[in-house]
């Protein structure tokens, strides 16, 4: 078995899901959302150590209000009422992106982390993280700052220290739904030796199956870091 610390999702296509059936996007977000909950469940089967999703970027305020409120209203409901299952599962969760006084996220939304994150915080098994208000070069920027405003040398070893995701490997794949191929912002830096796994299915459709099947690419893949 090739060794996986790190499985990433690119959660895309829950738009195109609902409109190909002529319901309104939050549909399919909500259908993203139980998406999100067999996605998980199959990544604790299989007894990941780290997964994370890109729930909402740092350019994705610009969509239309009540898209981003009913986004948040699913991502509160999720994480308050799933958080019982994630327990159980020995799940811990960890929020990463701007989650400032400056961030747009409402004081509602960052109580649901905080309860999350403190109820979780001392699970042992899978570790979540889901990007909220997440944006890569963003993450590096407030990086970079944070070892500038401390006057610490900016050393590749340093900056990997100061990023939302210090403590954890970076992934070894990243996956990302829906057909398009790109990393729109998700962990630049992290995911530079990732293997990177492109499939047309859309994420509300996203199950058990597919992940096997990502995984069972995954391991035929030789991995050279750089080497021979
Ligand atoms: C991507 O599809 C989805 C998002 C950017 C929204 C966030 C993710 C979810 C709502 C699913 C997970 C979970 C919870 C708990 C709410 P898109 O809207 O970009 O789809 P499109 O490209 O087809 O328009």
């Amino acid at each position: 078995m090739v060794s996986l610390q790190h499985l990433a999702f690119i959660m895309d296509g829950n738009g195109r899901w609902a409109t190909s059936r002529g319901l309104p996007r939050l549909a399919g977000h909500k259908a993203g959302a139980e998406a999100l909950q067999r996605v998980v469940a199959e990544v604790v089967a299989q007894n990941i150590p780290v997964a994370s999703f890109y729930a909402f970027s740092t350019e994705n305020w610009q969509r239309p209000a009540a898209e981003v409120t009913g986004i948040f209203a699913l991502l509160e409901h999720y994480f308050t009422h799933e958080l019982a299952k994630l327990q159980k599962h020995n799940v811990r969760l960890i929020f990463i992106g701007d989650h400032t006084e400056t961030s747009p996220l409402t004081p509602q939304t960052k109580r649901m982390m905080h309860q999350a994150q403190a109820t979780t915080a001392s699970n042992t098994g899978t570790a979540l993280l889901i990007a909220l208000n997440y944006g890569g070069h963003d993450e590096l920027a407030r990086a970079a700052a944070k070892l500038q405003t401390a006057g610490t040398p900016i050393t590749a070893a340093a900056l990997a220290g100061a990023l939302d995701t210090a403590g954890y490997p970076p992934p070894d794949m990243v996956i990302r739904t829906s057909g398009e191929q790109r990393l729109s912002g998700f962990m630049p830096w992290q995911s530079a030796y990732a293997e990177l796994y492109f499939t047309p299915t859309l994420w509300p459709d996203m199950a058990a199956e597919q992940v096997q099947a990502a995984l069972g690419w995954y391991a035929t893949r030789k991995r050279r870091f750089g080497a021979v």
